[in-house]
């Protein structure tokens, strides 16, 4: 049986866990797929990791088209998926061409944050042949009116919020949803509930996959690393000291 990448994410749950780690430019693409991670994401946590950024939201379709061609040129094996950034989708008709775009330049396929108020936007960009990827529970793109980074699913609306949301992304046709900073025990509930993966970030370890930013994993992140990243290898102290034995061998 041929499937495609996506569809091959989607059958992975209940068989395999899905290790998902995100990419900004070739190098990185190329190691990812080399270790054999089966799911890359151009996120827009690009702008808060490399481009310097305090949030994603300043983060535009020009900047994700750029990195997504330096990801793309490492063909890698692993489905690349590429973050629709805010604002980006606002309409159907936004949505869709954005998210044409972004194929244009490698991707294959999107990823954009929320759910029932999106659903009119995710049928118009699966119509249109390409693999969606769902993100609910704390959304980066949101920061600023949600004043931080909270655990969702505390409350019992917010609880059924997300079981409604993850039902509503699932029938407009996402292959998967990314669960960030939820409950544990509501992301298990919600990972129960519907019948394609949960990528877990910050959510426990009922999901059906994890996701990181993989400076986050590296340790080379630069402002802070989050709570939810349990391991750190700490690369950046390395790549200091391996910068202060140069300059002192001179
Ligand atoms: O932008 C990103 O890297 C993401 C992950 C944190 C899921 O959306």
């Amino acid at each position: 049986m041929n499937l495609s990448k996506a569809e091959r994410i989607r059958t992975m749950k209940g068989c395999e866990k899905i290790a998902a780690l995100t990419a900004y430019d070739f190098p990185m693409t190329r190691l990812l797929d080399d270790a054999g991670i089966p799911l890359i994401l151009v996120g827009d946590s690009l702008g808060m990791v490399v481009l310097g950024y305090t949030d994603t939201t300043q983060v535009t379709m020009d900047e994700m088209e750029h990195h997504v061609r330096a990801a793309a040129r490492a063909k890698p094996r692993a489905l690349l998926v590429a973050d629709l950034p805010f604002r980006s989708y606002d309409t159907v008709e936004t949505a869709l061409q954005n998210s044409k775009r972004l194929v244009a330049a490698g991707a294959e396929a999107v990823k954009a944050e929320g759910g029932r108020e999106i659903t009119a936007q995710i049928q118009a960009i699966v119509s249109a042949g390409i693999p969606f990827l769902g993100h609910l529970g704390m959304l980066p793109q949101h920061v600023n009116e949600e004043g931080g980074y909270h655990i969702k699913g505390k409350t019992d609306v917010e609880r059924d919020n997300l079981f409604a949301d993850a039902i509503a992304l699932e029938q407009a046709g996402a292959f998967a949803v990314v669960l960030e900073l939820v409950k544990p025990v509501v992301a298990k509930e919600v990972t129960g509930k519907i019948s394609i993966p949960t990528i877990g970030i910050g959510a426990g370890p009922d999901c059906d996959g994890q996701i990181l930013v993989t400076t986050d994993l590296l340790g080379t992140s630069p402002d802070y690393i989050p709570r939810h990243v349990k391991k750190n290898f700490h690369l950046g102290e390395q790549m200091k000291s391996a910068f202060i034995e140069w300059k002192h061998s001179l």
